[in-house]
């Protein structure tokens, strides 16, 4: 019995179309979301691409999204935080087993049982989970999250991945006023990175490869941009880093950026390129720098991301859009071309 309108991909090589997906009712401890915006991530691509086979494999067929923000409809009889009419958000995550080491410290996304908002095995329908390209989503209330009143709900869907992915490994590695700190790659996760490096008083500089996008980077909050094939701007950078954050989706010479870090420094890759990037053991081991990886955040680190964004207002930039529109998105965020989030107006679903 499918009940819910929604766009999903059958294959590696298909597009995204309209079909209908089943939600369960919600149980004792569920929340029943309506979604108003949800945010195309890099990651969505990827993963309707088959691009993770080797690390999780694609069951088709797939319905992407886990930037969504929306307003509560209904709520299991055991729900005490939320009530119907509420501003809600779902991220990456909808479920953990709650009670390894892990989930006891607040990092749900290495729990050995965690369960991604798509792609992830489904406990109460059988098959995978569905993310939130599409009307409505059930999800436990331990994983549903508050919206500040005051931002703006578009704006706002993308801080449940892009703002989470960036904002986490900037507090680990300690990113403060007067550090100097590295953007790689000015797309989605990148313009949230520069926007929060901004805001905790770093001194940020962004590597882009196109051009363009120099003025905006400065206008995000960016203290200089660095064009990454030009080896002489990048020179001058050499060893002074004391932390870059890679954000780039696709195949990248990663050492030209390790060899920016200062001694005991640390470069940080959140992008998850398709295929494996080859390091320079001797850009590590000069200046005994730090390689490193970070993946989303906690459920109590992304709740402190949306609320540090309302109190700051900080929202991602982007472009609406109608679901209608979604495969030309995915081969704009191809060409690097995205301003610097998609972000789909799921009111436009209703039409289909
Ligand atoms: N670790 C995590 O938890 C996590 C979470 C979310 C996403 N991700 C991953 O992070 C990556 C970025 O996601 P996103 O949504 O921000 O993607 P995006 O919006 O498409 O941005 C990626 C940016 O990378 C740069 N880039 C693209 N191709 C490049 C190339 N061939 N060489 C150098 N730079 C290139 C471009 O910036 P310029 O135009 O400035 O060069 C582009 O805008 C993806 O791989 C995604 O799957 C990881
Ligand atoms: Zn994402
Ligand atoms: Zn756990």
């Amino acid at each position: 019995m499918n009940n819910t309108k929604a766009y999903s991909a059958a294959g590696a090589t298909s597009p995204l179309a309209s079909t209908k997906i089943n939600r369960r009712d919600p149980t004792e401890h569920d929340v029943q979301i309506e979604i108003l915006f949800c945010g195309v991530c890099h990651s969505d691509v990827h993963q309707v691409r088959n691009e993770w086979s080797s690390v999780m494999p694609t069951v088709y067929p797939i319905v992407p999204g886990h930037e969504i923000v929306g307003r509560v409809t209904r709520i299991g009889r055991a729900v005490a935080k939320y009530k119907p009419g509420d501003l809600a958000a779902v991220g990456c995550m909808v479920d953990s087993d709650g009670n390894c080491p892990h989930c006891q410290s607040g990092l749900e996304q290495f729990c050995p049982n965690m369960i991604l908002t798509f792609n992830s095995p489904d406990k109460h329908l059988g098959g995978v989970t569905y993310g939130g390209y599409s009307e409505t989503i059930v999800v436990d209330e331990r994983f549903v999250l508050r919206v500040p009143p005051n931002l703006n709900l578009a704006g706002a869907a993308p801080l449940l991945c892009a703002g989470i992915t960036t904002f986490s490994p900037m507090r680990r590695w300690g990113v403060t006023k007067g550090r100097k700190v590295g953007v790689v790659g000015l797309g989605g996760l990148g313009h949230m990175a520069v926007k929060f490096a901004h805001a905790f008083g770093a001194h940020v500089v962004v590597f882009t490869t196109s051009p363009g996008k120099k003025a905006d980077a400065l206008r995000l909050g960016a203290d200089e941009v660095v064009v990454s094939r030009d080896a002489n701007e990048m020179q001058k950078h050499t060893g002074s880093f004391d932390f870059i954050l890679d954000a780039v989706s696709a195949h990248h010479d990663i050492n030209a950026y390790i060899n920016l870090v200062r001694p005991d420094g640390t470069i940080t890759i959140v992008g998850a390129p398709e295929k494996p990037l080859a390091v320079s053991a001797f850009s590590l081991l000069m200046g005994r720098r730090n390689l490193s990886g970070s993946l989303i955040g906690g459920i109590a680190e992304t709740q402190e991301v949306l609320d540090f964004c309302g109190q700051h207002n900080i929202t991602a930039d982007v472009e609406v859009i109608p679901i209608q529109k979604v495969n030309e998105a995915y081969e704009r965020l191809l060409k690097a071309d995205v301003k610097y989030r998609f972000s789909i107006d799921m009111a436009s679903l209703k039409s289909e």
